[in-house]
């Protein structure tokens, strides 16, 4: 079973129009486009989304202090809380955003955005497998454009709540509990203590919960080493599957393998020779060809038992990629034109646990011989990366990197 979540939020300090048309009968499909244009802006927010999840990736592994750290992150995530921070920004706050996503790069318009956004959190609504949604802490006496929190309701699937700021620890206590809930507990912690000049807070969270089709053997997990580095050798628990879907990408050096879960999404693990060849690589392009792999090896399959947390402040990063303005001097007079607001904090938490148990009762493997093991058993005992891709529409919900396990 694998469970991974996010949460991320974006809190406004106090010291700032989307217009609703009406008419189609898909409540996503609100603009006056026709459906293959409303289809193509889909495809391209998402193409969007996936880049995105690139070039975060490249920042958040770029730090020298981020040398054998783990890292994890939903890009979707991350793109969806932007995206609806977008909705109440003007003028050059909101081309940053829009080029920080990518957004400009398909000259995207904001109902474009808020249009495919809609379906891609719909689909998500009202599953067990995966919750995604939106929710805007306002306080009781701040007054918000309700054209901002309409289209945060209609788009995003927002879900509003009035607090008291002012008494922080309530307010605190309110929004944990909510992350709590919607996290099945895995995110019990979001916010420590509240700046009391907070006004207004938006959080987004994904929830997901994978199970494999045929659960892993929890009797043949045993104790393994994991090459950190070249001086580093940690013990794991590792546990081996057979058969399943994996290549060898011979252009960069990479073992893949594609692990579909039960539903609509496969897990993807890359093994390189070497991460930095990897790390530069990774395209859009491999990501489809590897998805699409179906050889099977008949070798042992062994991968690491894992769990990992991850807890991001992505202000800096955001604003290496472009995104100064909404920190310092924004324009989000569409959320308010009678105070002058900014972004304080964009704060993305992740968490993942990969185990043995899958849909079906444990121990269904063991009953397959294999003695035709010619190549060598594949083991991802050294650091790999992963992902988490939704098939049907190749949406990047999950990226990280494992560079220790114990950590
Ligand atoms: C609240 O945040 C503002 C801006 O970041 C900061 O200047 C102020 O000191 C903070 N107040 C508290 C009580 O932390
Ligand atoms: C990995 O590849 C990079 C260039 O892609 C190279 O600079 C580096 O030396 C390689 N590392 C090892 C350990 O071979
Ligand atoms: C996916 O696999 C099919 C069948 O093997 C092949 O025809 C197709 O070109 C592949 N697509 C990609 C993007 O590699
Ligand atoms: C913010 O944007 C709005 C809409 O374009 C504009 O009317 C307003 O003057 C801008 N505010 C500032 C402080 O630039
Ligand atoms: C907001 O900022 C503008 C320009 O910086 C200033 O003229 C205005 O007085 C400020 N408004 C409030 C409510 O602080």
């Amino acid at each position: 079973m694998l469970i991974m979540i996010c949460a991320t939020v974006v809190l406004w300090i106090l010291s700032a129009v989307v217009c609703v048309g009406r008419g189609a009968h898909d409540p996503c499909h609100v603009q006056d486009t026709t459906v293959d244009r409303f289809n193509d802006g889909l495809t391209m927010v998402i193409s969007a989304n996936n880049e995105f999840a690139f070039r975060l990736y490249r920042e958040l592994s770029e730090p020298s202090d981020s040398q054998g750290q783990n890292i994890f992150f939903s890009p979707i995530c991350v793109s969806l809380a932007l995206a609806a921070l977008s909705v109440g920004a003007r003028e050059e706050t909101h081309q940053q955003i829009f080029n920080v996503l990518g957004f400009n790069d398909f000259q995207l318009s904001q109902s474009d955005v808020d249009e495919a956004f809609c379906r891609i959190v719909k689909s998500k609504q009202a599953r067990e497998d995966i919750t995604a949604g939106t929710a805007v802490f306002v306080d009781n006496l701040f007054k918000s454009q309700p054209e901002f929190l309409r289209a945060l309701k209609q788009f995003y699937f927002a879900e509003y709540f009035s607090v008291e700021f002012t008494k922080a620890t309530d307010a605190a206590n309110t929004i944990n509990k909510y992350v709590s809930d919607k996290t099945n507990g895995r995110i019990d912690k979001l916010v420590d203590g509240l700046n009391s000049s907070t006004v207004l807070y938006l959080l987004n969270y994904i929830y997901y919960k994978g199970k494999w089709p045929i659960g892993f053997d929890p009797a043949l997990t045993k104790l393994d080493e994991f090459t950190v580095d070249e001086n580093k050798k940690v013990p794991v628990q590792m546990m081996k599957i057979d058969k399943h879907f994996s290549t060898f990408d011979e252009e960069i050096g990479t073992f893949v393998l594609n692990l579909p879960f039960s539903n609509s999404f496969s897990m993807l693990l890359l093994m390189p020779d070497n991460m930095t060849t990897l790390e530069n690589m990774i395209s859009l392009t491999r990501v489809t060809e590897w998805l699409n792999v179906t050889e099977s090896r008949d070798c042992g399959i062994y991968i690491p038992k894992f769990s990992i947390k991850t807890s991001y402040t992505l202000n800096d990063v955001l604003k290496e990629m472009g995104m100064t303005d909404v920190f310092d001097h924004a324009n989000l007079s569409g959320i308010s034109k009678e105070h002058n607001l900014t972004v304080s904090e964009v704060v993305h938490r992740a968490a993942l646990d990969v185990d043995e148990e899958g849909a079906s009762a444990a121990a269904a493997t063991g009953n397959v011989v294999f003695d035709s093991c010619l190549k060598q058993d594949l083991k991802f005992n050294s650091p790999f990366m992963f992902m988490i891709v939704e098939r049907s529409t190749e949406t990047i919900l999950f990226m990280g990197k494992i560079s220790n396990p114990n950590l």
